[in-house]
């Protein structure tokens, strides 16, 4: 089903991107692969056609809307079409609400998380339109309930699920399906490292441990190529939070007891 298919996955340089373009390849597709980091994007690619892909890689920003322009005409370029936009690129941030100095940081996290996929999935559109394609969206469980010391981060994640909401009512008949995905944790990526703290610069490298409960990349992946092969339209990564949300309507009390639990245990 994927296979000869071309993905285009942003945030490939690292993390789940990376390792989703690596599935991609395994199963056949064709990748246009867009980060900022040239080198680590350049390792990246050289695996992919390792695993038999025919590979593009293309250099920057998911919130300069000229760049996501770029990537797509490279990738038509290149393959002639567009089947899937996995649009996976993001930050986070880890701050209290009070202690941050430079609100900036809100602005930051809003560009990537939300405006970054607005501007890729604003390029991509019409190609999808034309394979009758899908677009994979990498948000979180915090898309749908609040952690703390992610403000930022948890109020873009809800922002991208609100506007694929709506899109997918607009798309309807259009045969542009919308695959939203909703991690738990994640181990392995440099998210943490290049989370944005109080003073608005990354944290860099941190002895914070992951949850017991945190996902591989490659069971994350697998998890979200099988929901793509189903053409479902959410997938909560692992299963079992799919109750929070619910639980959260029914008793958002036990919610914030659970989830500060959760992240005190990782702020030591
Ligand atoms: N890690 C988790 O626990 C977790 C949980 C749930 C959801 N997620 C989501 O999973 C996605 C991937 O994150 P990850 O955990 O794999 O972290 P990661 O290793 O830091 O990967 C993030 C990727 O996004 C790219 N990126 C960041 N800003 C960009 C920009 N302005 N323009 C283009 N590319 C940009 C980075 O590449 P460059 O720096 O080279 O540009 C990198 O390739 C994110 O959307 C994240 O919110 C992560």
């Amino acid at each position: 089903m994927l296979k000869n298919k071309v993905a285009i996955v942003t945030g490939a340089s690292s993390g789940l991107g990376s390792v989703l373009a690596e599935e991609l390849a395994k199963a056949g597709a064709h990748l246009a692969l867009f980060a900022r980091r040239e080198g680590k994007l350049a390792e990246v690619a050289e695996r992919c056609r390792a695993l038999g892909a025919r590979v593009v890689t293309v250099v920057g920003d998911v919130t300069e809307v000229e760049d996501c322009k770029h990537l797509v005409a490279e990738a038509v370029a290149e393959f002639g079409q567009v089947d899937y936009l996995m649009a996976n690129a993001g930050i986070s941030m880890w701050a209290r609400f009070e202690e941050i100095e430079d609100v900036a940081v809100f602005g930051k996290l809003m560009e990537t998380n939300y405006l970054g996929v607005v501007n890729g999935v604003h390029a991509v559109l019409p190609e999808l339109k034309k394979t009758r394609g899908m677009i994979v969206a990498i948000s979180s469980i915090q898309g749908k309930i609040g952690v703390p010391l992610h403000t930022g981060y948890v109020a873009s994640k809800h922002a991208v699920l609100g506007f694929f909401e709506a899109l997918r009512m607009e798309l309807d008949g259009s045969g542009v399906d919308i695959l939203t995905v909703l991690p738990h944790w994640l181990r392995g990526t440099d998210l943490r490292q290049s989370a944005l703290g109080k003073d608005g610069g990354t944290l860099g490298e941190s002895s914070r441990k992951h949850s017991k409960e945190s996902i591989t990349l490659e069971d994350c992946s697998v998890a979200i190529l099988k929901a793509m092969k189903k053409r479902k339209r959410e997938l909560v990564i692992p299963w079992k939070l799919r109750v929070l949300p619910w639980l959260n309507l029914l008793n958002p009390k036990i919610v914030a007891w659970l989830v500060k639990g959760k992240v005190t245990e990782q702020d030591k």
